[in-house]
């Protein structure tokens, strides 16, 4: 793979609990991830994407992290984690891990030494008096310790912020990065990455984090074809768009694209955004249609309103299946013809829906739990996978599941849908291995086929187009390479993509 093997790959992203479990306590962890390599090569990813491996006590799913340079027991060791990666090298895989240095774990030596010692405060954010900030999974900011101090945690409790005006983060965190590039991992996806710094009035986006991007651009650039990816979640798409600077994070999560409802006019604007906010800065677009803090595709685009938004996740608002796994296929083409990287949540490319009838007393995301319940959270997609078999577990490994899987998975299960040529999973291994040759970095050209209509061309000739409307629309001209769903007397229906190669 070349220097910039990044700038148009396709990455699979591995929630490691849901993934495969090896060892049959319920729990997916590195050996069933390492079982499963063939899957992901035969699906014909780029990358692979693991969200938190560390040591954790698993109050926030591993995001809060208590050692950032070993391997959380229930997952493997370290030795395992150094064997996987040589592993997925083997297969030309590139692996991806997430680094948070937004905040820690309670459990972590430094917040220990913090609890008992005063003199060992500055790096968190301590405080005689809290303010009013809230955190993002509901409830207040701040918690208080034996000795009356307050400490912020933007997240749950469970996960003090850093202080990042401290030098000693700085080095901290260099050093987590050298530990692991020396262990092969071809980069980082940096979780809340705007959030590091904290003035009296604000948490987001302040300038000062740029500077950290710009030396962990310098480290990353020490071991050669190493990538940056950032968790940006900001409004503004050209302050959003300074943290791809040429000196600072290679790409980052395009989640404007992700939360976009399934219209052609929002389609087009926003995908119209993306290419000319990051033009200027030669980064490359990603386009991102789930992940695992986000309602699943097949059930987002089943709904009236077919938006993202993490406040109000319409959990238990009606879907209707069938539309929604026809617009996901619909998606799934034209995200991935786009210019740029993509990323396939894992279960995606089964089609798998939102679990919306988890009993609530097996719910573990704080975002259910510190919102009251008002908020459902995020466990809905974090369901571990369905390999095979008519039953739960589904062949996931062992008797049971962390989180219940629904009864009705027998049908979409990854060997089932292997024997089906029609399935989500076929077609994301056919889009994927045409993607290779024909997509990825580069531009696209519009073309015009009336206000419904999503159609684009691209360099090597290949063309897209989404019909979003209700009446079928004529094939531009071209041999059909590939579709979401059947043509209707050689004209593309409503919800559906087509793949088109030049007929000469
Ligand atoms: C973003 C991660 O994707 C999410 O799962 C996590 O809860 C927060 N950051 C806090 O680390
Ligand atoms: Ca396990």
């Amino acid at each position: 793979m070349s220097q910039t093997w990044w700038r148009g790959a396709a990455i699979y992203q591995v929630y490691l609990r849901s993934f495969a479990d090896g060892n049959g306590d319920g729990i997916g962890d590195l050996a069933g991830l390492r079982s499963r390599l063939p899957y992901l090569k035969d699906l014909g990813i780029d990358a692979i994407w693991l969200n938190p491996w560390y040591p954790s006590p698993m109050a926030d799913g591993g995001y809060d992290v208590a050692d950032y340079r070993g391997i959380e027991p229930v997952f493997g060791t370290l030795a395992e984690a150094e064997t996987f990666i040589e592993e997925a090298h083997e297969l030309d895989i590139k692996v991806i891990i997430d680094v948070v240095p937004n905040h820690s774990s309670t459990a972590s030596t430094w917040f220990q030494e913090a609890l008992t010692d005063r003199g060992a405060r500055d790096r968190f954010w301590f405080r005689d008096e809290p303010n009013d900030w809230q955190s993002i999974f509901g409830g207040p900011a701040w918690t208080q310790v034996a000795d009356g101090q307050w400490y912020l945690h933007l997240f749950a409790p469970e996960q003090p912020d850093f202080n990042w005006d401290n030098p000693e983060v700085h080095r901290e965190f260099e050093d987590v990065l050298r530990f692991w590039f020396e262990r092969g991992v071809d980069g980082f996806r940096i979780d809340s990455a705007a959030l590091l710094f904290k003035s009296d009035t604000s948490y987001e986006d302040l300038d000062e984090v740029h500077e950290v991007y710009r030396r962990w651009r310098e480290v990353a650039d020490e071991y050669g074809d190493r990538v940056l990816i950032g968790e940006v979640w900001l409004p503004d798409q050209e302050r959003f768009t300074r943290y791809l600077r040429p000196d600072e994070l290679h790409t980052a999560f395009n989640f404007d694209f992700l939360a976009c409802p399934w219209e052609p006019a929002e389609l087009r604007r926003v995908i119209d955004l993306t290419l000319t906010t990051h033009a200027p800065v030669g980064a490359p677009p990603t386009w991102v249609l789930s992940n695992h803090d986000v309602t699943r595709p097949v059930t987002r685009y089943g709904r009236a309103d077919t938006a993202f938004a993490h406040g109000g996740r319409l959990h238990g608002v009606p879907s209707d299946p069938e539309l929604g796994h026809r617009r996901a296929r619909a998606a799934a083409l034209l995200a991935m013809a786009l210019p740029g990287s993509v990323y396939v949540y894992q279960g995606e490319e089964l089609g798998l829906p939102e679990v919306e009838d988890l009993p609530d007393d097996q719910r573990q995301d704080p975002m259910y739990h510190r919102s009251g319940g008002t908020n459902r959270g995020r466990d809905g997609c974090r369901v571990p996978l369905p390999w095979a078999g008519d039953e739960p577990p589904f062949g996931f490994g062992g008797s049971s599941t962390w989180l219940p899987q629904p009864e009705g998975w027998r049908k979409v299960t990854a060997e089932a849908q292997s024997a089906d040529l029609g399935s989500m999973l076929n077609l994301y291994r056919t889009a994927l291995a045409h993607r290779r040759d024909l997509l990825g970095d580069g531009t696209l050209t519009w073309l015009t086929m009336g206000p419904d209509v999503l159609a684009f061309t691209r360099e090597s000739g290949l063309t897209c187009v989404s019909n979003l409307g209700a009446a079928p629309v004529p094939l531009p001209p071209g041999r059909v390479l590939l579709t979401s769903g059947p043509l209707e007397d050689g004209a593309l229906p409503s919800d559906t993509t087509v793949w088109l190669t030049s007929l000469a």
